[in-house]
């Protein structure tokens, strides 16, 4: 396959970015989206040029390092998928494809498609720590956790904090990453000891970050590799409401 990219370049985080065209030859459809980049990478490098920056840790959808904009789309066009799961399979012979880092104002570009997410990081500090007793090993059966709660609680740890969500929307949020973390720990027995602490100090450091707020139109879910509802975000307002009545 022949695919024609269309990149955005930027030396540095001050520095005016553009789009540059590039022509990925011989690209195969088993290749994954990163591996093409790197093949032009390789060619790039043996003309002395500068590679394209972009973050990759695990290839495998787990780590939640990689992202950026394929076609407009956070991640891409496969649904539950990160970019390092988009295989050019997906695209046919010819086609060109738009490549672009996350948009959002907290989240900076620091070089081509390499964003700076440690504001999703910061949020999580805020949460602070969870009290548990860390003394010998527990019998199993000491803290008895619901079968929905167990899951639903999983299913909130399943975020991967890649920042897509944030990219998606429109009001550029970040309340499905943090209605999940929020919603992991409100649901187990382990997090209730600092339950409303943690929901006013995470709230506020996502407004303090610059993220805008949800106006439930759903984009984050559409592309969240994990599939995260929104009613994390309903969950997350509900916890919020509750703690507020109770603020000092
Ligand atoms: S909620 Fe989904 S899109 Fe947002 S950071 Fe977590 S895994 Fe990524
Ligand atoms: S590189 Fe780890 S999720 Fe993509």
């Amino acid at each position: 396959m022949r695919i024609f990219l269309k990149v955005w370049r930027q030396a540095a985080p001050d520095a005016r970015g553009g789009f540059v065209d590039y022509t990925a030859e011989h690209v195969s459809p088993d290749m994954s989206f990163l591996e093409m980049l790197d093949v032009v990478n390789e060619g790039l490098i043996a003309q002395g040029q500068d590679p394209i920056a972009f973050d990759s840790d695990c290839r495998e959808g787990i780590c939640g390092t990689c992202g950026f904009m394929v076609g407009g789309i956070a991640h891409g066009p496969d649904p539950g998928t990160t970019v390092c799961q988009l295989h050019m399979r997906r695209f046919r012979n010819d086609d060109r494809i738009v490549v672009e880092p996350w948009r959002a104002r907290a989240f900076p570009v620091l070089k081509d498609l390499v964003v700076d997410r440690s504001a999703l990081d910061r949020i999580i500090q805020a949460g602070g720590y969870t009290s548990i007793n860390v003394g010998g090993a527990q019998d199993g059966n000491a803290i008895l956790v619901s079968k929905t709660a167990s899951d639903q609680a999983m299913d909130s740890a399943a975020c991967i904090q890649c920042g897509a969500c944030v990219a998606a929307c429109k009001n550029a949020s970040a309340a499905l990453f943090t209605g999940a973390k929020i919603t992991h720990l409100a649901l187990l027995p382990q997090g209730q000891p600092e339950r409303a602490t943690r929901v006013l100090a995470m709230v506020d450091r996502h407004d303090a970050e610059g993220f805008g707020s949800c106006s439930n139109e759903g984009e984050c879910e559409a592309v969240c590799p994990k599939e995260i509802p929104i009613t994390n975000i309903a969950r997350m307002n509900r916890e919020y409401f509750r703690a507020s009545l109770t603020r000092g």
